[in-house]
């Protein structure tokens, strides 16, 4: 049994607090490898920004569970190193899909772990919840806990349509499982096509695609039941034209990719919404400039020479991400 308090690791508990009342959002990062994870504590020690870290179970299938674990307290040492003389930074199980995986996360060193058993019934839901949080509050370790359905498929995260959270049942989960913070479903979506493009409609100045705008009125219903109650808002990536151009223009093909328009996640960071999880963004920006670097570097060969540019880029979307979506900069002196 480690504990995170050992690691220089924090929970959610604090960071959500001054979040709500601040009217800003924290970041929550998914990482997989070296370069995603050096470029998020970079932008965070840069930006003094309290930062999530988030594990998948395809995370640590793909990379190791231990050596994750180890990276992430690496990462803590590795924020002081650059200057960040108190790093606020949480490690957090993105999605865990079972009492075993989120037990085994508190146990290795995790601050913070999700119970994703929204899709089951209601009261599985509640029970397998609880169960959770009751286990790892024993360390004072956060738990959050999803209501409602994500639409999308991606990877190992999928369901088929989308619910939106019921405002009416908040107030019963929240206080039955226990948990520190809710998931809802306001139709985000995981993954780059979050919308198809029948569902949008055409701003005829700039012929961009404007996807369906989010569902405040559920968002503030549920703010009401619960109020100061730290909500997250999952697949919150904003699928950059930029990045999806630089993708299909050096070889890529991803067609109608659509994410949520950044200005309503400002809107939602200023609410009760003080968690926003981001990850395909990373993607397409590491993939866009790695693809570009190949193409314009057709004789190199050494995975610094493109991987470099790579985390440069998601740097560079981060701190974007930090200063000007989410508002959490300097919230972490
Ligand atoms: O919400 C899902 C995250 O983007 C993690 O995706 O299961 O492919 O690691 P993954
Ligand atoms: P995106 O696919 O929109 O980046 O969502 C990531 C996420 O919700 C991780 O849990
Ligand atoms: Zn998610």
């Amino acid at each position: 049994m480690v504990s995170y308090k050992e690691l220089g690791l924090v929970n959610t508990r604090e960071m959500f607090k001054k979040a709500v009342a601040g009217g800003y959002a924290i970041p929550a990062f998914n990482f997989n490898n070296m370069e995603q994870l050096q470029a998020i504590i970079m932008a965070a020690a840069e930006t003094k920004s309290p930062v999530i870290l988030q594990v998948s179970k395809g995370a640590r299938n793909y990379a190791n569970a231990t050596l994750l674990r180890y990276m992430a307290e690496g990462a803590v040492a590795y924020a002081k190193e650059l200057g960040w003389e108190h790093p606020q930074i949480c490690l957090h199980l993105d999605h865990g899909d079972s009492f075993e995986l989120c037990k085994n996360c508190v146990d290795m060193g995790f601050s913070s772990v999700m119970i994703d058993a929204s899709a089951l019934p209601y009261e599985e839901n509640i029970a397998l919840s609880k169960k959770v949080a009751d286990y790892a509050h024993q360390y004072d370790v956060t738990v959050e806990a999803e209501l409602g359905v994500l639409a999308g498929v991606e990877d190992e995260v999928s369901a088929e349509e989308s619910h939106y959270t019921r405002p009416e049942e908040v107030i019963d989960f929240a206080t039955r499982t226990g948990c520190d913070s809710l998931a809802i479903s306001v139709g985000t979506s995981h993954g780059a096509y979050k919308f198809k493009p029948e569902q949008c409609t055409r701003d005829p100045k700039t012929g961009k695609l404007v996807p369906p705008p989010l569902a405040f009125d559920v968002l503030h219903e549920i703010e009401k039941k619960l109020p100061g109650f730290p909500i997250v808002l999952h697949g919150s990536s904003s699928v950059p034209q930029e990045y999806v151009d630089m993708c299909n223009k050096y070889g890529g093909n991803l067609p109608n990719a659509i994410g949520i328009p950044e200005e309503q996640l400002r809107e939602a960071a200023k609410s009760a919404v003080c968690k926003i999880n981001i990850d395909s963004d990373s993607r397409l920006a590491m993939t866009g400039a790695i693809r570009k670097h190949l193409a314009e570097n057709p004789s190199h060969f050494d995975p610094r020479q493109y991987l470099k540019p790579a985390r440069e880029e998601m740097k560079k979307m981060y701190i974007h991400k930090i200063v000007n979506v989410l508002g959490s900069d300097g919230k972490a002196e």
